[in-house]
Protein backbone atom coordinates (compact mmCIF):
# COMPACT_ATOMS: atom_id res chain seq x y z
CA UNK A 1 0.00 0.00 0.00
CA UNK A 2 1.54 3.63 -0.90
CA UNK A 3 0.59 6.31 1.25
CA UNK A 4 -1.74 7.47 -1.30
CA UNK A 5 -3.79 4.45 -1.50
CA UNK A 6 -4.44 5.36 2.91
CA UNK A 7 -7.83 4.73 3.65
CA UNK A 8 -7.17 6.77 6.94
CA UNK A 9 -8.17 10.12 7.29
CA UNK A 10 -7.92 12.65 10.05
CA UNK A 11 -10.69 15.38 10.89
CA UNK A 12 -9.51 18.24 11.77
CA UNK A 13 -11.51 21.29 13.72
CA UNK A 14 -9.37 24.46 13.52
CA UNK A 15 -7.34 22.86 10.50
CA UNK A 16 -5.97 26.64 9.29
CA UNK A 17 -3.64 27.72 11.91
CA UNK A 18 -2.03 26.57 15.02
CA UNK A 19 -2.04 23.53 16.66
CA UNK A 20 -4.44 22.43 13.80
CA UNK A 21 -2.27 23.30 10.75
CA UNK A 22 0.85 21.75 12.42
CA UNK A 23 -0.80 18.36 13.10
CA UNK A 24 -2.51 18.94 9.82
CA UNK A 25 0.91 19.04 8.21
CA UNK A 26 2.00 16.23 10.69
CA UNK A 27 -0.43 13.65 10.14
CA UNK A 28 0.07 14.10 6.17
CA UNK A 29 3.92 13.04 6.57
CA UNK A 30 2.56 10.30 8.30
CA UNK A 31 0.26 8.51 6.23
CA UNK A 32 -3.07 10.63 6.33
CA UNK A 33 -5.57 12.35 4.08
CA UNK A 34 -7.11 15.66 5.47
CA UNK A 35 -10.68 16.72 5.89
CA UNK A 36 -10.43 20.09 7.85
CA UNK A 37 -12.86 22.45 9.23
CA UNK A 38 -12.19 26.43 9.75
CA UNK A 39 -12.90 29.57 9.32
CA UNK A 40 -10.91 32.51 7.64
CA UNK A 41 -11.44 35.81 5.58
CA UNK A 42 -9.65 36.69 3.14
CA UNK A 43 -6.64 38.14 4.62
CA UNK A 44 -5.44 34.45 6.39
CA UNK A 45 -6.69 32.40 3.31
CA UNK A 46 -2.91 32.54 1.42
CA UNK A 47 -1.53 30.57 4.34
CA UNK A 48 -4.35 27.80 3.79
CA UNK A 49 -3.51 27.42 0.58
CA UNK A 50 -0.13 27.14 1.73
CA UNK A 51 -1.16 24.30 3.64
CA UNK A 52 -3.42 22.39 1.38
CA UNK A 53 -0.56 22.65 -0.88
CA UNK A 54 2.01 20.94 1.94
CA UNK A 55 -0.75 18.16 2.43
CA UNK A 56 -0.68 17.95 -1.33
CA UNK A 57 2.83 17.91 -1.73
CA UNK A 58 2.98 14.59 0.75
CA UNK A 59 0.57 12.58 -1.96
CA UNK A 60 -2.38 12.85 0.20
CA UNK A 61 -5.57 14.74 -0.15
CA UNK A 62 -7.04 18.18 1.58
CA UNK A 63 -10.38 18.73 1.63
CA UNK A 64 -11.28 21.85 3.41
CA UNK A 65 -14.03 23.40 4.57
CA UNK A 66 -13.96 27.65 5.56
CA UNK A 67 -17.41 27.24 7.64
CA UNK A 68 -18.45 27.83 11.33
CA UNK A 69 -17.65 24.25 13.05
CA UNK A 70 -20.74 24.78 15.30
CA UNK A 71 -23.31 25.02 11.95
CA UNK A 72 -25.44 22.19 12.26
CA UNK A 73 -25.97 22.31 8.64
CA UNK A 74 -23.15 22.43 7.28
CA UNK A 75 -21.94 20.25 9.73
CA UNK A 76 -24.23 17.23 8.08
CA UNK A 77 -23.08 18.35 4.50
CA UNK A 78 -19.83 18.05 4.88
CA UNK A 79 -20.27 14.67 6.44
CA UNK A 80 -22.33 13.63 3.86
CA UNK A 81 -20.65 14.76 0.91
CA UNK A 82 -17.45 12.90 2.51
CA UNK A 83 -19.41 9.34 2.54
CA UNK A 84 -20.56 10.00 -0.81
CA UNK A 85 -17.03 11.02 -2.43
CA UNK A 86 -14.71 8.56 0.01
CA UNK A 87 -16.38 6.78 2.58
CA UNK A 88 -18.70 4.27 0.11
CA UNK A 89 -16.43 3.51 -2.46
CA UNK A 90 -13.00 3.69 -0.66
CA UNK A 91 -14.31 3.17 2.57
CA UNK A 92 -12.49 6.33 4.00
CA UNK A 93 -12.70 5.79 7.86
CA UNK A 94 -11.62 8.40 9.98
CA UNK A 95 -8.85 7.62 12.26
CA UNK A 96 -7.62 10.70 14.06
CA UNK A 97 -10.63 13.57 15.39
CA UNK A 98 -8.79 16.39 15.87
CA UNK A 99 -10.49 19.04 17.96
CA UNK A 100 -8.44 22.63 18.34
CA UNK A 101 -11.35 25.54 17.94
CA UNK A 102 -10.20 28.56 19.37
CA UNK A 103 -13.56 31.03 19.04
CA UNK A 104 -14.17 32.62 22.12
CA UNK A 105 -15.45 36.23 23.73
CA UNK A 106 -12.73 37.78 25.90
CA UNK A 107 -14.41 39.64 28.09
CA UNK A 108 -14.99 39.77 31.99
CA UNK A 109 -18.28 38.03 33.32
CA UNK A 110 -19.01 40.83 35.32
CA UNK A 111 -16.67 44.08 33.83
CA UNK A 112 -16.41 47.61 35.69
CA UNK A 113 -19.94 48.42 33.91
CA UNK A 114 -23.18 47.06 31.73
CA UNK A 115 -20.77 47.12 28.73
CA UNK A 116 -18.35 45.05 30.21
CA UNK A 117 -20.54 42.21 31.05
CA UNK A 118 -20.32 39.14 28.83
CA UNK A 119 -23.84 38.42 27.21
CA UNK A 120 -25.68 35.20 27.39
CA UNK A 121 -25.19 34.61 23.42
CA UNK A 122 -21.11 35.56 23.77
CA UNK A 123 -21.33 33.11 26.48
CA UNK A 124 -23.28 30.24 25.11
CA UNK A 125 -21.39 30.74 21.61
CA UNK A 126 -17.84 30.07 23.34
CA UNK A 127 -19.21 27.11 24.92
CA UNK A 128 -20.71 25.70 21.90
CA UNK A 129 -18.01 26.36 19.58
CA UNK A 130 -15.27 25.40 21.67
CA UNK A 131 -16.99 22.35 23.81
CA UNK A 132 -19.98 21.45 22.41
CA UNK A 133 -19.14 20.83 19.14
CA UNK A 134 -16.90 17.82 20.08
CA UNK A 135 -19.82 16.22 21.24
CA UNK A 136 -22.07 16.91 17.78
CA UNK A 137 -19.09 16.14 15.35
CA UNK A 138 -18.39 12.74 17.30
CA UNK A 139 -21.87 11.87 17.16
CA UNK A 140 -22.21 12.85 14.20
CA UNK A 141 -19.04 10.54 12.77
CA UNK A 142 -20.28 7.45 15.11
CA UNK A 143 -23.85 8.01 13.74
CA UNK A 144 -22.45 7.31 9.95
CA UNK A 145 -19.95 4.84 10.86
CA UNK A 146 -17.07 6.73 10.19
CA UNK A 147 -15.26 6.69 13.06
CA UNK A 148 -14.36 3.16 15.01
CA UNK A 149 -11.92 0.40 16.48
CA UNK A 150 -8.23 1.90 16.58
CA UNK A 151 -9.49 5.56 16.19
CA UNK A 152 -8.22 8.69 18.40
CA UNK A 153 -10.00 11.82 19.36
CA UNK A 154 -7.71 14.59 20.72
CA UNK A 155 -9.02 17.67 22.29
CA UNK A 156 -7.50 20.59 23.05
CA UNK A 157 -7.31 22.42 26.38
CA UNK A 158 -5.18 24.22 28.61
CA UNK A 159 -4.52 25.93 32.04
CA UNK A 160 -7.54 27.73 31.77
CA UNK A 161 -9.38 24.72 32.55
CA UNK A 162 -8.56 25.15 36.65
CA UNK A 163 -6.85 28.31 36.93
CA UNK A 164 -8.15 31.62 36.17
CA UNK A 165 -7.22 34.89 34.07
CA UNK A 166 -8.99 37.77 33.70
CA UNK A 167 -10.96 38.24 30.24
CA UNK A 168 -10.52 34.10 30.30
CA UNK A 169 -14.07 32.99 32.70
CA UNK A 170 -16.07 31.97 28.94
CA UNK A 171 -13.05 29.98 27.66
CA UNK A 172 -11.68 28.87 30.97
CA UNK A 173 -15.58 27.46 31.93
CA UNK A 174 -15.61 25.73 27.89
CA UNK A 175 -12.16 24.29 28.33
CA UNK A 176 -13.76 22.34 31.86
CA UNK A 177 -16.31 21.41 29.83
CA UNK A 178 -14.11 19.91 26.67
CA UNK A 179 -11.78 18.02 29.35
CA UNK A 180 -15.45 16.94 31.04
CA UNK A 181 -16.35 15.76 27.61
CA UNK A 182 -13.14 13.81 26.72
CA UNK A 183 -13.35 11.99 29.66
CA UNK A 184 -17.00 11.43 29.39
CA UNK A 185 -16.59 9.96 25.78
CA UNK A 186 -13.75 7.59 26.22
CA UNK A 187 -16.10 5.88 29.01
CA UNK A 188 -18.67 6.04 25.92
CA UNK A 189 -16.61 5.20 23.16
CA UNK A 190 -13.91 3.13 24.67
CA UNK A 191 -15.98 -0.35 24.42
CA UNK A 192 -16.22 0.83 20.64
CA UNK A 193 -12.14 0.48 20.87
CA UNK A 194 -11.96 4.64 20.44
CA UNK A 195 -9.80 6.51 23.02
CA UNK A 196 -10.38 9.77 23.86
CA UNK A 197 -7.78 12.15 25.82
CA UNK A 198 -7.17 15.88 26.10
CA UNK A 199 -3.83 17.43 24.94
CA UNK A 200 -2.78 20.24 27.92
CA UNK A 201 -0.25 22.72 25.62
CA UNK A 202 1.64 25.11 27.51
CA UNK A 203 1.32 28.90 26.05
CA UNK A 204 1.94 28.81 22.49
CA UNK A 205 2.64 31.67 20.40
CA UNK A 206 -0.41 32.05 18.21
CA UNK A 207 -3.02 33.99 16.35
CA UNK A 208 -5.83 32.84 19.14
CA UNK A 209 -2.97 33.75 22.51
CA UNK A 210 -2.56 37.13 20.70
CA UNK A 211 -6.21 37.85 21.39
CA UNK A 212 -5.72 37.31 25.10
CA UNK A 213 -4.57 40.75 26.46
CA UNK A 214 -1.58 40.29 28.01
CA UNK A 215 -0.69 37.62 25.81
CA UNK A 216 2.90 39.12 25.73
CA UNK A 217 3.91 38.58 29.73
CA UNK A 218 2.33 35.26 29.38
CA UNK A 219 4.41 34.20 26.79
CA UNK A 220 7.22 35.61 28.75
CA UNK A 221 6.51 34.01 31.82
CA UNK A 222 6.15 30.40 29.86
CA UNK A 223 9.16 30.94 28.76
CA UNK A 224 10.91 31.66 31.57
CA UNK A 225 9.22 28.89 33.60
CA UNK A 226 9.21 26.00 31.05
CA UNK A 227 11.58 23.34 31.69
CA UNK A 228 12.64 22.82 27.91
CA UNK A 229 13.57 26.46 28.24
CA UNK A 230 11.32 27.80 25.63
CA UNK A 231 8.07 28.03 25.33
CA UNK A 232 5.55 24.84 23.69
CA UNK A 233 5.19 25.38 19.85
CA UNK A 234 2.37 23.99 17.68
CA UNK A 235 4.78 21.34 16.09
CA UNK A 236 5.28 20.00 19.84
CA UNK A 237 1.29 18.73 19.61
CA UNK A 238 1.66 17.91 16.01
CA UNK A 239 4.71 15.11 17.55
CA UNK A 240 2.54 14.05 20.46
CA UNK A 241 -0.41 13.47 17.94
CA UNK A 242 1.58 11.36 16.05
CA UNK A 243 3.29 9.01 18.56
CA UNK A 244 -0.04 9.06 19.86
CA UNK A 245 -1.59 7.29 17.01
CA UNK A 246 1.40 4.37 17.87
CA UNK A 247 -0.96 0.80 18.92
CA UNK A 248 1.45 1.21 21.87
CA UNK A 249 -1.17 4.43 23.40
CA UNK A 250 -4.11 2.03 22.74
CA UNK A 251 -5.00 1.95 26.97
CA UNK A 252 -4.37 5.40 27.78
CA UNK A 253 -7.60 6.67 27.87
CA UNK A 254 -9.23 9.82 29.56
CA UNK A 255 -6.66 11.77 30.35
CA UNK A 256 -5.26 15.40 30.23
CA UNK A 257 -2.04 14.89 28.85
CA UNK A 258 0.20 17.87 29.05
CA UNK A 259 2.10 18.83 25.99
CA UNK A 260 4.26 21.95 27.47
CA UNK A 261 7.63 20.85 28.28
CA UNK A 262 6.62 20.13 32.03
CA UNK A 263 5.85 24.29 32.38
CA UNK A 264 2.72 23.68 34.07
CA UNK A 265 3.85 21.70 36.47
CA UNK A 266 6.37 24.89 37.68
CA UNK A 267 5.16 27.58 39.75
CA UNK A 268 7.01 30.88 38.86
CA UNK A 269 7.94 33.11 40.95
CA UNK A 270 10.24 35.74 39.07
CA UNK A 271 13.25 33.71 38.45
CA UNK A 272 14.95 33.39 35.54
CA UNK A 273 15.99 29.89 35.47
CA UNK A 274 16.37 27.01 38.19
CA UNK A 275 20.33 27.64 38.39
CA UNK A 276 19.42 31.21 39.40
CA UNK A 277 18.63 29.37 42.98
CA UNK A 278 22.11 28.26 42.59
CA UNK A 279 23.35 31.65 42.54
CA UNK A 280 21.33 32.89 45.32
CA UNK A 281 23.43 29.86 47.43
CA UNK A 282 20.29 29.81 49.28
CA UNK A 283 22.01 26.25 50.97
CA UNK A 284 24.72 27.31 51.93
CA UNK A 285 23.08 30.65 53.97
CA UNK A 286 20.43 27.88 55.43
CA UNK A 287 21.60 25.91 58.82
CA UNK A 288 19.69 23.07 57.85
CA UNK A 289 21.78 20.10 57.36
CA UNK A 290 20.91 17.73 55.25
CA UNK A 291 22.89 14.61 57.28
CA UNK A 292 21.36 15.55 60.19
CA UNK A 293 18.22 12.80 60.57
CA UNK A 294 18.04 13.00 64.18
N1 LIG B 1 -2.18 29.04 21.89
C1 LIG B 1 -2.14 28.61 23.14
O1 LIG B 1 -1.35 29.11 23.98
C2 LIG B 1 -3.01 27.45 23.56
C3 LIG B 1 -2.62 26.70 24.68
C4 LIG B 1 -3.41 25.61 25.08
C5 LIG B 1 -4.56 25.28 24.35
N2 LIG B 1 -4.92 26.04 23.26
C6 LIG B 1 -6.11 25.65 22.55
O2 LIG B 1 -5.76 25.08 21.30
C7 LIG B 1 -6.85 25.25 20.38
C8 LIG B 1 -6.32 25.86 19.09
O3 LIG B 1 -5.75 27.11 19.39
P1 LIG B 1 -4.58 27.76 18.53
O4 LIG B 1 -3.73 28.48 19.50
O5 LIG B 1 -4.00 26.75 17.61
O6 LIG B 1 -5.44 28.85 17.74
P2 LIG B 1 -5.37 29.41 16.25
O7 LIG B 1 -6.04 30.74 16.29
O8 LIG B 1 -3.98 29.34 15.71
O9 LIG B 1 -6.28 28.36 15.43
C9 LIG B 1 -7.65 28.28 15.63
C10 LIG B 1 -8.29 27.52 14.50
O10 LIG B 1 -9.71 27.44 14.75
C11 LIG B 1 -10.41 27.84 13.58
N3 LIG B 1 -11.72 28.35 13.99
C12 LIG B 1 -11.97 29.28 14.93
N4 LIG B 1 -13.30 29.40 15.09
C13 LIG B 1 -13.90 28.54 14.24
C14 LIG B 1 -15.23 28.20 13.96
N5 LIG B 1 -16.26 28.79 14.59
N6 LIG B 1 -15.48 27.27 13.02
C15 LIG B 1 -14.45 26.67 12.35
N7 LIG B 1 -13.16 26.93 12.60
C16 LIG B 1 -12.88 27.86 13.54
C17 LIG B 1 -9.52 28.87 12.93
O11 LIG B 1 -9.87 29.08 11.57
C18 LIG B 1 -8.16 28.21 13.13
O12 LIG B 1 -7.98 27.22 12.14
C19 LIG B 1 -7.88 26.11 21.10
O13 LIG B 1 -8.86 25.29 21.65
C20 LIG B 1 -7.06 26.77 22.19
O14 LIG B 1 -7.85 27.15 23.30
C21 LIG B 1 -4.16 27.11 22.85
Amino acid sequence: MTRKDTNAWALILGVSSGFGAATARELARNGYHILGVHLDRQATMPAVQRLVHDIEKTGHRAVFYNMNAADETKRHEVLDTFIDLYHREGKAEVKVLFHSLAFGTLKPLIGRNESEMITKAQLEMTLDVMANSLVYWTQDCVRRRLIGRGARIFTMTSDGASMQLPYYGAVSAAKSALESYTRQLALELGPRGIICNALLAGVTDTPALNKIPGARNMLFAATAKNPAGRATMPEDVARAVVAMMHPGFDFINGNTIGVDGGESKVNYVGQKNTFQYADLNLLAESTWDPTDVS
